[in-house]
């Protein structure tokens, strides 16, 4: 493990995504020795806490996850400075300024900084600017921007987002996390598919029945009622994860190892969504919110806090998405997610037609990539452990079998820490998935959706179970 030097800066650092997320993975990179004695971290909020208060909370945070004994936690919050901020305020980004020069000579962290966002999406552009004009940025070491979802809420809204972030940085320094990205199954599945000659010969519309990806969970809203209504699953789940994980198994050459060659695939792959007219939205689009349940002990999404009681947000969506390349032209590809399904599933299920017993494999095959790993398993073929399986078309390759046991923000922030962009999303992908995005949203926008339509506990609405039947097709995990 080799040592990396860091100036982070975390705007929102008295909040719930640093603590519950970022001062975690952080503590994981200390214990592991990615970060060691180079490291310094600025929190910025507005309320004016002390440098020794602020430490006090990430100590606290820490011990919700860890069982390490508190000295050590002590001494990682040692790295830790807070400074009230105020985002519009053009002196405070210079108070910023001058406590980062101080820090950057005290850890001496070689003049690199990470901005992290880790607070709502109107301020980006404002403190993108100052960060800029203001002359944070540090001349010889790198200054990396790091930004969280949601980038918008449509492509508009999207754009203008992107283009103040981009007037303060350049596209190579900016790093827009989508945590799934981060998951050791997704970034396994290129492993996966240039290990397994095989599997990767048969995944193409000659021997693909249809893929299906869900991540389904038994969650509600909990207490994100408010960002939940300006969101939706469509916008919070489909829009991002969804079309990522679409994006690891369907896109092109997965032997490639440059990001820049990864990326375009994937460019290339959301470029051929096939579009959708209204009345396919109609057809080829389910949305549902969730009721009580049977019992009527869990709330109806309208019955939330801060969620309006006549709220058209949808809880759950199916859809069947398809492209237009000659290697899925005529394979759908049914997605799904929603909050309140029976378990927390995470998993792709790759349908096999009977053709592709040419290749040797059994007709109809189903492979199953689980993204949650369940009672250490990851791939399923027919539903039984890919070890157990009588078939070996397909298995793990052993340098990628789950060797890091490293959690997705951990695994995302050394990535930034290395300069790699290859597991962050890139502002031509967003284009093209806000676009097909928008087509569904608008419709629904039209027209009054039929809520609540699916009991909490269920597996949605019945008119997830027609998309597929109407194809002749089921969906696998059921
Ligand atoms: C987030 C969504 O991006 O992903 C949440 O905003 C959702 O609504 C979460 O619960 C799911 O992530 P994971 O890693 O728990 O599957």
């Amino acid at each position: 493990v080799k040592e990396k030097s860091a100036n982070f800066i975390i705007f929102g650092g008295s909040g719930d995504l640093a603590h519950r997320k970022l001062y975690p993975s952080l503590f994981r990179l200390y214990k592991a020795g990615y970060l060691k004695d180079h490291f310094a971290v600025i929190g910025t909020a507005r309320r004016p806490w002390s440098d020794d208060y602020f430490r006090e909370t990430i100590v606290a945070s820490l011990k919700e996850y860890f069982t390490d004994d508190e000295k050590i936690m002590s001494e990682f919050a040692k790295h830790f400075f807070y400074q009230s901020h105020d985002v519009n305020d053009s002196a405070h980004y210079i108070a910023l300024k001058n406590l980062a020069a101080k820090l950057n000579d005290q850890f001496e962290a070689e003049n690199n900084r990470v901005y992290y966002m880790a607070i709502a999406p109107k301020f980006f552009g404002v403190v993108a600017e100052h960060i800029n004009s203001e002359g944070l940025k540090t001349k010889d070491g790198y200054n990396r921007l790091v930004i969280e979802k949601p980038f918008g809420r449509d492509l508009d809204s999207a754009c203008e987002l992107n283009g103040n972030i981009a007037k303060a940085f350049p596209e190579d320094d900016i790093y827009r996390i989508d945590h799934y990205l981060g998951k050791e199954m997704i970034q396994d599945i290129p492993n996966i598919r240039a290990n397994n000659p095989k599997f990767e010969e048969a995944l193409n519309n000659k021997y693909v029945s249809n893929i299906q990806v869900t991540l389904a969970e038994s969650l509600g809203v909990e207490d994100r009622g408010g960002y939940y209504e300006t969101s939706g699953v469509l916008r919070d789940m489909i829009q991002n994860h969804i079309m990522q994980i679409v994006g690891a198994i369907a896109s092109d050459d997965p032997a490639a190892k440059r990001a820049k060659d990864i990326h375009k695939n994937k460019t290339d792959l959301f470029a051929s969504l096939k579009n959708l007219t209204p009345e396919q939205v109609d057809t080829n689009f389910v949305r549902g919110q969730y009721d009580i349940d049977e019992s009527g002990t869990e709330k109806a999404y309208r019955q939330e806090d801060n969620v309006a009681e006549d709220s058209e947000i949808e809880t759950y969506t199916a859809g069947k998405i398809e492209f237009d390349t000659e290697r899925w032209d005529g394979v759908p590809f049914y997605v799904r997610s929603g909050k309140r399904m029976p378990n927390k599933a995470s998993r792709i299920d790759i349908v096999f037609n009977d053709k592709v017993a040419e290749l040797g494999i059994n007709a109809n095959t189903v492979v199953t990539l689980l993204i949650e790993r369940t009672n250490n398993q990851s791939i399923l073929i027919n539903g039984v452990n890919y070890a157990e399986s009588a078939q070996d078309f397909i298995k793990f390759p052993e340098e990628a079998e789950f060797t890091t046991g490293r959690e997705a923000y951990a695994s995302l922030i050394i990535d930034i820490l290395s300069g790699n962009r290859v597991h962050f999303t890139l502002w031509d992908e967003l284009r093209s998935t806000w676009k097909y995005i928008d087509s569904i949203r608008e419709r629904w926008d039209s027209q009054k959706a039929d809520f609540p339509n699916y009991m909490s506990g269920t597996m949605g609405p019945d008119a997830s179970e027609m998309l597929l039947e109407r194809d002749g097709n089921s969906w696998i995990w059921d």
